[in-house]
């Protein structure tokens, strides 16, 4: 749909009642606290479950706005250092995964598949403090990588037809066809995981997670209900997995595939290690005083965007005027990301080129630059809840961490005491002719995005 944006200009009318658009400054109003747009009913083709409503699924904004104000306090305040000693943990085990391909000669591996597993790991730890086990056993637990592949062209083409979206989303066919938690593979045993913790510790009500802390135990001690922590809980680990996962994959194609950047990134790193500038492991406050690496995480998170299309608002009773043109009331207003963080207006005249530089410096337009690029978490009342742990994340990843093992966690990941992912490796695309395979969707799909890696010893 770019050529198509790009042809007839920011809004462009899709279906009778629909349109997209990729102007920055209307994006920015439908998000603001004073905007009168709700939730469009495309949001409940993600529907995952027949009985209810996550809160991105919840269209009615009041009670959107009440579930989410009891959900978000484990995302913020003190709660944002626990996450990260388990982005640290996580990003350590991902390390000892490429660490130890490379003992056993695999230097060419599928990076792609390995950084999804560090994410489900990870996000299903936060959840409910327990990891799929995915990096361990080098292995897609409870076929989650297949549901999601079966599950984001489904949504994506249902969601844009009304009258399948009907069909589709409604309980009495998803009850019948939908997952369920007797399954016992995809999406029916991933609920059935979700259900059973919840349940059990909803049932001695401690909201006391298995390790030290979690997210469900936060939500428990908000005084969520066991329902609708069950079906928050099985949006966060998809929504929390396939849109970060999109990035740091997305990032570091850009980045082999473009020496100059690539090499000033480990210049960069070096030079801080040597100053004394970053610890170990590096603290997110650390990271943020990288220029060069703050760059090249804005430009990746521009050029890979992670949600591509979608997200739709309806447009208020009242109608409204958008880009000069008077848009009806009830229209549903889509976004479409990529043509956003491609817009020359914006980005200048090579916004299709991967050039971190461009946010470099104190210049006003490099402050606009990345608040439209902050656009790719929605804003306002629709603002993405993980943002902070996804930042977290994308600060450290690039750079370093180091194994630390986590108590009570059977002493994994252990190996070795330094792991260091840009500092202390190399990448390079194992197949330069087809780096990969990507399908867009409202997100994307990536396949057979391999690497080799090798052990990089000049960075002390
Ligand atoms: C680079 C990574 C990410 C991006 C670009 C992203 C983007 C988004 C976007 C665009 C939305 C919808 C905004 C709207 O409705 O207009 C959203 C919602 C949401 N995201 Fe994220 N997200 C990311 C990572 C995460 C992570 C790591 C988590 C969880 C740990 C998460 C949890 C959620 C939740 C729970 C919602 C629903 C919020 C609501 O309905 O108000 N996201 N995200």
């Amino acid at each position: 749909m770019a050529a198509e944006q790009k042809k007839y200009g920011k809004v462009l009318r899709i279906a009778p009642d629909a349109i997209t658009i990729f102007d920055p400054e209307t994006l920015m109003r439908i998000n603001s606290a004073r905007s009168s747009y709700d939730k469009a009913i495309w949001y409940e083709s993600a529907r995952i479950d027949y009985r209810g409503n996550s809160v991105i699924t919840e269209v009615n904004t009041t009670k959107h706005d009440k579930r989410k104000a009891k959900l978000a306090p484990a995302f913020a305040g003190k709660n944002l250092a626990l996450l990260e000693t388990k982005v640290d943990k996580w990003l350590a085990a991902l390390v000892d995964s490429i660490r130890s391909k490379i003992a056993k000669g695999e230097e060419t591996m599928n990076i792609g598949v390995l950084i999804q597993y560090f994410q489900v790991d990870l996000i299903s730890e936060l959840s409910i403090g327990q990891p799929w086990g995915d990096l361990k056993e080098d292995k897609d637990h409870f076929g989650y990588m297949k549901m999601t592949e079966d599950i984001i062209p489904n949504i994506q083409s249902y969601g844009l037809l009304p009258a399948f979206r009907v069909i589709f989303t409604s309980p009495w066919f998803m009850k019948l066809f939908g997952p369920k938690t007797t399954d016992t593979d995809g999406v029916g045993l991933f609920m059935r995981i979700l259900q059973d913790e919840v349940e059990s510790r909803f049932k001695d009500n401690s909201g006391k997670p298995k390790e030290d802390w979690d997210i469900l135990g936060e939500w428990m001690n908000n005084g969520v209900p066991a329902n609708e922590c069950q079906l928050d809980l099985s949006l966060l680990v998809p929504a929390g997995s396939e849109t970060s996962v999109m990035m740091i994959r997305g990032t570091l194609l850009l980045l082999m595939s473009s020496p100059v950047a690539y090499w000033k990134l480990k210049q960069e790193i070096k030079g801080a290690i040597a100053a004394g500038h970053i610890s170990n492991p590096m603290t997110n406050e650390e990271s943020k005083n990288l220029e060069y690496t703050q760059a090249v995480l804005r430009e990746g998170m521009r050029m890979m965007v992670p949600i591509n299309f979608g997200f739709p608002k309806k447009v208020p009773d009242s109608g409204d005027t958008i880009c000069g043109k008077f848009i009806p009331g009830g229209t549903d207003v889509y976004v479409n990301f990529h043509s956003l963080m491609r817009s020359e207006e914006v980005f200048g005249s090579d916004a299709e080129t991967f050039r971190p530089e461009r946010f470099l410096g104190n210049d006003p337009n490099v402050a606009y630059m990345s608040k439209v690029v902050d656009l790719v978490f929605g804003g306002g009342r629709f603002m993405c809840l993980g943002k902070a742990v996804a930042n977290m994340e994308i600060n450290k990843i690039f750079v370093e961490v180091r194994n630390r093992p986590h108590p009570n966690s059977n002493n994994y990941p252990l190996n070795g005491q330094f792991g260091l992912l840009f500092r202390n490796f190399d990448f390079q695309i194992a197949t330069p002719e087809k780096p990969w395979r990507r399908e867009a969707y409202s997100t994307y799909l990536v396949r057979d995005f391999l690497a080799r890696v090798t052990e990089d010893t000049t960075m002390g």
